[in-house]
């Protein structure tokens, strides 16, 4: 028998302690990021921004695939959003869409203190809604995705995010292990069921090469999915 959330394979305090150790020793957040890290706790907001490593990744590898423009579903107050606006740089943009104006609210300000704001769009409402908008708009393709909003809709995003790419891309999609249930077909879990669908699109895509990785740390664990287009 397993458990329906069985508990991870080591101890979650220390999990946390060593993630916060690494992200010490290694990972120059600057106050404006920390700043905004820490801004979902004076505002009633969730406090499930990507953990500050994976929020250095985030930056890391959209540096080293040269990327100018990123395109980001689930803003809440802009975290992961900073990381890829620092990454792009001063010639670059990045558009990250939120469903609710009161996280994008706070997000805006998080970019302006942060003097990013002239690099970052958000586009407030369901992100289908804005992402189909930018579709018909012709908008120039972005480099990298990051798919991190409500997660039955991950089919959805991935669809309209092959829409906004070209070969080459980087497509990332969070929080896909979902306490172990992801392995299991028979879910009832409309968000177990949104990984496994996208799972299944992209493994059956054929111009995406992909893979995914179980994390651990800060946030428990968890996992994501990265996909290239071929
Ligand atoms: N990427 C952020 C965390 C996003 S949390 C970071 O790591 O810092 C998920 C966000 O998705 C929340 O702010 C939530 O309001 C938003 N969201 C949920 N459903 C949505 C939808 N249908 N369209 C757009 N955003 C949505
Ligand atoms: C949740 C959403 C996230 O994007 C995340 O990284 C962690 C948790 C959530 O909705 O609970
Ligand atoms: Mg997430």
């Amino acid at each position: 028998m397993t458990a329906a959330h069985p508990t991870p394979p080591v101890d979650r305090d220390v999990a946390k302690e060593v993630d916060f150790y690494l992200s010490d020793t290694l990972v120059d957040e600057g106050a404006d990021l920390v700043a905004t890290r820490e801004s979902p706790a004076s505002h009633e907001m969730p406090n499930i921004a990507v953990a500050t490593n994976f929020g250095a990744f985030l930056k890391l590898l959209t540096q080293t695939a040269g990327a100018r423009r990123v395109l980001e579903f689930g803003t809440l107050a802009g975290y992961s959003t900073q990381w890829f606006a620092e990454a792009v740089g001063s010639q670059g943009q990045v558009v990250t869409l939120e469903l609710e104006p009161r996280h994008a609210e706070v997000a805006r300000k998080n970019f302006e203190q942060a003097g990013l704001a002239d690099r970052v769009e958000v586009l407030v409402g369901p992100a289908i809604e804005s992402a189909q908008r930018l579709i018909d708009e012709g908008v120039e393709p972005f480099d990298v995705v990051f798919i991190d909003a409500d997660k039955p809709s991950n089919p959805a995003y991935l669809a309209a995010a092959l829409e906004l790419t070209r070969p080459g891309a980087v497509i990332l999609i969070d929080n896909v292990v979902r306490g172990g249930e992801v392995r299991h077909a028979a879910s009832a879990d409309p968000s177990v069921q949104g990984v496994q669908r996208v799972l299944a699109d992209i493994a059956a895509n054929p111009n995406l090469e992909a893979t995914a990785l179980q994390t651990v740390g800060a946030k428990g664990w968890d996992g994501f999915i990265y996909a290239r287009r071929r």
